[in-house]
């Protein structure tokens, strides 16, 4: 049997994170790319979303690859070897292939000796899989853990749809956590509507519609869209989480130093800013390079912002993410 489901150690009173790291393709797809695929402008899509370009896997690389590159530079960066890992998380919901899980893969290609599993929570996957990590680091299961948030929407998107395809690009980003005596994740707070699935789904593929030549032909497969509702429920949830999370902490705005939200649209961000009292400037902004890319987004966003000094050891940090599902929620980071 490789790896041991637990590994002990005793229990700590904290997780905390150790080093990031990211993947990203080397494939830039502009808006004026897209301009000659649908009927869409680059200034369109500037004005609605905030995102100028954004990055397309190349074929032949597949989730694990890119989940790979962004789970070996974060431990490259918490200077702990992949063979100290008790577990690798991976978030996402575009896997290398239904079954078996993404982490398999990406444990045999960082030649780690531990356990490995999936979770789906969309655009929230990331802060689901904190919540995960940090109890279980807490709990005293396990002491190391690789956290990662990767999608390839590219190849679940229907590049005829203007509604969808000019939002998603592919990416991966990775947390190294580690069980602290010193405070690093100071709450989770997880919320989820199933009444509200159908505004944003892939329908083919699973139990439901299973891959045949006619769910082929009308198009199951692809990432379905209602913009407005998610638009709405992003700004309404994203920001009651975030104010949840300051409650809980007992602190107010301007006892935050970073919001690092899921960026998902400008938009959504700038209403988010508006209902929590939280200004813009505090957001770390990076969609105009990438778009939307799920789960990835917000460990993309953080290993930017720690790598390029916005991030500064002592902060504090607010994320908050929602997506398909509905699910949401939001983590308190001391950095
Ligand atoms: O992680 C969660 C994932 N999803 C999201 O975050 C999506 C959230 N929703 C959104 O970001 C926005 O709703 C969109 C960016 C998708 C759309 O922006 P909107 O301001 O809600 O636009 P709309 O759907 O109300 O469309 C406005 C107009 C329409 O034309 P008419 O009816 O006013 O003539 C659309 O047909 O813009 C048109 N339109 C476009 N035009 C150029 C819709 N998509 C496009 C496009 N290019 N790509």
């Amino acid at each position: 049997m490789r790896g041991g489901a637990h590994r002990g150690g005793g229990t700590a009173m904290y997780s905390r994170i150790l080093g990031t790291g990211k993947g990203i393709p080397g494939q830039v797809l502009t808006n004026f790319d897209l301009e000659k695929r649908v009927d869409t402008s680059d200034t369109w899509i500037v004005e609605r979303t905030g995102i100028r370009e954004r990055r397309i896997l190349e074929e032949g690389r597949t989730t694990s690859d890119l989940a790979a590159e962004a789970g070996r530079a974060a431990l490259e960066a918490a200077g702990l070897p992949a063979s100290r890992l008790d577990a690798i998380i991976v978030c996402t919901v575009t896997p290398d292939v239904p079954m078996p899980a993404c982490a398999v893969t990406v444990q045999q290609k960082l030649g780690a000796n531990c356990a490995a599993w999936d979770m789906a929570a969309a655009c929230a996957g990331f802060i689901y899989g904190l919540s995960v990590g940090d109890a279980l680091l807490r709990a005293g299961n396990f002491r190391h853990i690789l956290l990662i948030g990767v999608e390839v929407l590219s190849r679940a998107v229907d590049w005829s749809d203007r509604n969808t395809c000019i939002l998603f690009g592919d990416g991966a980003g990775a947390v190294v956590l580690g069980a602290s005596d010193q405070p690093g994740i100071l709450s989770t707070h997880l919320y989820a509507d199933g009444a509200q699935a159908g505004l944003l789904s892939i329908p083919g593929g699973g139990v439901i519609c299973p891959a045949t030549a006619a769910s082929v032909a009308s198009r199951q497969h692809f990432i379905k869209m209602n913009g407005k509702g998610v638009f709405l429920h992003a700004v309404r949830n994203i920001a009651r989480a975030s104010l949840d999370a300051l409650a809980h902490n007992r602190l107010t705005p301007d006892q935050i130093d970073w919001v690092v939200a899921h960026q998902a649209n400008l938009r959504i961000l700038e209403g988010v800013a508006e209902k929590t009292k939280l200004p813009l400037s505090k957001f770390y902004l990076n969609i105009h390079k990438y778009g939307n890319t799920s789960s990835a987004s917000i460990p993309i966003a953080l290993d930017e912002a720690v790598r390029d000094g916005s991030i500064k050891p002592g902060q504090r940090l607010l994320l908050a993410a929602l997506g398909a599902g509905f699910s949401w929620g939001s983590a308190l980071v001391q950095w």
